[in-house]
């Protein structure tokens, strides 16, 4: 069921200026609050003939990173997708909306409107949220399993009420005077365990394909909600072997809810420092995480290894015999356990490596041809049906990604030269094998 190419979206969240790369001169931090700063973004995206723009959102502050770095300080997602609406016209808009926070009636007329502003490019990021439940009157946060349940009755409205004023009901007829058939506007009447919603909604349907759906969680409820209802999966896989059991569990419960396994596209987000060498994207990794602190790095090693490294000299070599038995080689911390498994570093170097301070998405810290390989080896395993580029450490790791390695993608014929379709999922659909394109009808 190889398809025959990847689903690439890029994210707004400036992930190039996180760490120390704000700093730089070409940063363009002060813009970030601007809508100029996402539009420069999507624009870029857009010629580069990516699915979608995508920006991740949490609604709390933590403050004390603010001393540092801008954290989580951002525009509404949804606001800034509008803004971008009128200035792009082929890409997708992806923006995030908790269910944990959030209302049903809320999100279906806020992406209902995206998707009309649009033109039909809208998608919404469904999230159940880890934080933030001080700032809606929640003492404390729900446990996982009520989330989503929260989250299933919460999008299931939301489908609901976007059917609920289709949009064959408009009549718009000047010499009868009627302007709708209210026949076909009906209520949802929904009367749920967290919601009770009458509708209709007060717009209509599109008429097109619907706003497409992005789930990102990575638990076996989390797995099995995106199977029901995603279009795509925004994960965290920091090896191909977590990936390829990602993907599997996808599969496996996409069938048992009667989908085609094709119609959730697993896309991982894909972390990349870039650079004309190696070790010039290995300086820009270093220089990016220069302020993380010794003890942070120890917390790393340790939470890794399952070593109490307080006492260690730090030219004592960390090697595969020190590690606890059974210790997992997949996972968040696959590339550190590897770097000790093949080259057991001293406690000095392993504090000082990329490994170390990697991040826990996909990550390549290399030269464009080491992203394309990766990539192409991720794809052609099945691992993967495609990514969600997060550049880091400057705006060149950025402009690489867009300006060559997405081209190379493209003329290895892995992604599209050019857009054929106007909404998000008409991209989406054009990648897919088989009965997947009647999906995108609501
Ligand atoms: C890759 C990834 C991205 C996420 N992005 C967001 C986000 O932008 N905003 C948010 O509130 N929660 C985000 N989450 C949190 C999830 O919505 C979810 O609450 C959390 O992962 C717990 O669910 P799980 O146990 O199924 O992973 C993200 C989770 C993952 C794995």
């Amino acid at each position: 069921m190889l398809r025959p190419r990847l689903c690439i979206g890029m994210s707004l969240a400036p992930t190039w200026l996180s760490g120390e790369g704000w700093r730089a001169e070409d940063s363009g931090i002060e813009g970030l609050y601007s809508s100029d700063f996402a539009l420069t973004i999507a624009r870029r995206a857009e010629a580069a003939h990516l699915d979608f723009a995508f920006r991740p959102d949490a609604s709390f502050l933590p403050v004390e990173v603010l001393e540092q770095s801008f954290g989580f300080s951002s525009l509404d997602p949804t606001l800034m997708m509008a803004a971008l609406t009128r200035e792009t016209s082929r890409i997708g808009l992806v923006t995030t909306i908790s269910t944990t926070f959030g209302h049903p009636y809320t999100a279906a007329r806020q992406m209902m409107s995206l998707h009309w502003l649009s033109q039909g490019r809208s998608g919404w990021n469904v999230v159940t949220a880890l934080q933030g439940n001080e700032n809606f009157g929640l003492r404390d946060m729900p446990a996982s399993d009520d989330r989503y349940d929260r989250a299933e009755e919460f999008t299931r409205v939301v489908q609901r009420l976007w059917q609920s004023f289709p949009d064959e009901a408009l009549l718009v007829d000047r010499a009868s005077g009627r302007y709708a058939d209210t026949d076909l506007i009906l209520p949802i009447d929904h009367h749920g365990n967290d919601f009770s919603v009458k509708g209709p909604l007060n717009i209509p349907r599109f008429p097109g394909p619907r706003p497409a759906l992005m789930q990102a969680g990575g638990s076996p409820r989390g797995i099995d909600f995106a199977a029901q209802m995603a279009d795509m999966v925004f994960g965290l896989s920091a090896d191909r072997t977590s990936a390829l059991t990602q993907r599997k569990a996808l599969t496996d419960r996409a069938r048992a809810h009667g989908r085609d396994p094709a119609e959730v596209r697993f896309l991982p987000g894909l972390s990349l420092y870039l650079g004309a060498t190696r070790a010039e994207a290995r300086a820009l990794f270093m220089d990016t995480h220069a302020r993380v602190t010794r003890p942070q790095r120890i917390e790393r090693v340790q939470a890794a290894t399952g070593l109490d490294l307080a006492d260690w000299a730090p030219d004592r070599p960390i090697t595969p015999a020190d590690l606890p038995r059974d210790t997992p080689r997949t996972g968040q911390y696959a590339r550190l356990l590897q770097l000790i498994d093949s080259e057991a570093p001293t406690l000095a170097q392993l504090l000082d490596c990329p490994e170390t301070l990697a991040s826990f998405h996909w990550q390549v810290i290399g030269t464009v041809d080491d992203a394309v390989a990766e990539i192409t080896d991720w794809f052609r395993a099945g691992a993967i049906d495609g990514f969600i580029a997060v550049p880091g450490g400057s705006w060149q790791s950025f402009e690489l990604t867009l300006s060559e390695l997405v081209p190379r993608l493209a003329e290895a014929g892995l992604f599209r030269q050019a857009y054929s379709a106007d909404t998000l999922m008409g991209h989406l659909q054009e990648d897919s094998p088989g009965p997947a394109r009647a999906a995108g009808r609501m």
